[in-house]
């Protein structure tokens, strides 16, 4: 799958050339390039199949948020994610993704049938703005519906961009109404920025609530732009973070933590159902991470027995001490940081994001209960 739709892409490319240059020319390349030839007519018959699935025409994916989602939007200069060993597993190098590999856009990417969405940053640097068929990816790193510690865009910055590309006529408001979905990943750092702001937990729920509505202004927004989808993320079980679960030497998850998730969920759903509700159709879906955190922790707690990750709440790859993290180097360039053998058995990547495996069991568990809602 993953070797046709580079030649999709690629003979989308030979295809645009050759309508500036003369048929003759056309028919020339179309020889010299005839497996990418084949894979146009075979893109064209792929098209067809997923509308007899039922999936309708190829969908564009747009995505905002946070780390469980970006696909290499944050500042290379600063963000871990374009660090050793970030990216080991996928695509074999660090390319801004918060993981040894693959994350949330791209596994819902591939559910849609199409190829992970250009990340906004690469499609801005890149002189040639390349066609951008399968949508945008506008999430960073470290960011909230407000502004959090990192200086990247929140959510609102987000949707502004994506806006700007509307604007600019990249995409129509019939594209977006006939054939896109959005995703939006809010899995924590407002709660992170809080915490680190006030010290502790008091007057949470008001917190939760003004989170909540910021949200809803940002989807609201999404909406008015045309699309007609949106997949929106349950809080995943804050508590069994790494980041949390080491305090209990990584046997317990922290139960004051998933007690804040299970409240924002609670309030995201009542939110979410007064929206769909008021628009009729059922425009947002929400992604319930909790639950599929929760089974796929379960599903890699079985792994442990084969693993030097002695519980599933134990990261792959952390700091020797804890002044380092994940990625950390010393003034001298040496690594400060180990990583397990096997990323594969583990849940969890670092303090915070899953590995790739752990992504695809959250995943598996996701296409059992919600995601069938996106068609
Ligand atoms: C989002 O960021 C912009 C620019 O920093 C800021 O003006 C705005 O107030 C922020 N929005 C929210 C909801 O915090
Ligand atoms: C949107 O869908 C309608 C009806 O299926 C079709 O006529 C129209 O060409 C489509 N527009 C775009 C921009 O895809
Ligand atoms: C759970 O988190 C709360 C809030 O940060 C903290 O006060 C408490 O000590 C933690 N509990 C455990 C068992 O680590
Ligand atoms: C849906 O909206 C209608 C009218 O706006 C209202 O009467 C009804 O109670 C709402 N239903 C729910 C389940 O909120
Ligand atoms: C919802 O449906 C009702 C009746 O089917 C219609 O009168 C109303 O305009 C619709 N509202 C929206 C927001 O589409
Ligand atoms: C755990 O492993 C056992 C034996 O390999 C298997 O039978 C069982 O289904 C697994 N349970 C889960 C939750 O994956």
């Amino acid at each position: 799958m993953k070797l046709f739709f580079f030649f999709l892409i690629r003979c989308s490319s030979i295809t645009l050339l050759a309508s500036s240059l003369d048929i003759v020319l056309y028919i020339y390349i179309s020889f010299l390039v005839a497996f990418d030839f084949m894979a146009e007519t075979r893109a064209v018959l792929l098209k067809e199949l997923l509308k007899h699935q039922g999936h309708g025409s190829l969908k564009k994916l747009f995505v905002f948020g946070d780390s469980y989602a970006d696909t290499g939007n944050c500042k290379k200069s600063v963000s871990g994610s374009w660090k050793p060993p970030y990216g080991i597993t996928f695509p074999g190098k660090p390319a801004g993704r918060f993981s040894d590999g693959r994350v949330l856009t791209d596994y819902v990417a591939s559910y849609l049938g199409i190829e992970s969405p250009i990340a906004n940053y690469n499609w801005r640097k890149s002189v040639k703005r390349p066609q951008a068929m399968n949508g945008m990816n506008f999430a960073y790193g470290g960011t909230g519906v407000f502004n959090t510690l990192v200086n990247e865009p929140n959510m609102t910055t987000q949707v502004k961009f994506f806006q700007q590309l509307l604007e600019e006529k990249i995409y129509s408001r019939q594209d977006l109404i006939n054939s896109s979905i959005a995703l939006v990943s809010l899995a924590g750092n407002d709660y992170g920025t809080y915490v680190f702001q006030n010290g502790n937990l008091q007057d949470l729920p008001t917190f939760t609530k003004s989170i909540i509505s910021q949200l809803v202004v940002n989807l609201k927004s999404i909406q008015n732009l045309g699309v007609q989808k949106i997949v929106v993320t349950a809080m995943e079980p804050m508590g069994c973070l790494p980041r949390l679960a080491v305090f209990s030497s990584y046997k317990n998850c922290n139960e004051s933590w998933n007690s804040v998730s299970m409240f924002h969920n609670q309030i995201l759903q009542q939110e979410l159902q007064n929206l769909n509700n008021a628009s009729n159709n059922s425009v947002f879906v929400t992604l319930d991470l909790y639950s599929a955190f929760m089974s796929a922790l379960k599903r890699q707690a079985n792994n442990s027995g084969n693993s030097e990750v002695r519980s599933s709440l134990e990261p792959c790859c952390v700091g020797v001490s804890d002044k380092y993290s994940c990625g950390s180097v010393d003034e001298k360039g040496e690594k400060k940081y180990k990583v397990c053998k096997s990323p594969e058995l583990s849940m969890y990547w670092d303090n915070i994001h899953p590995t790739q495996s752990g992504w695809n069991a959250v995943f598996s568990a996701l296409k059992s209960s919600s995601l069938p809602k996106l068609y």
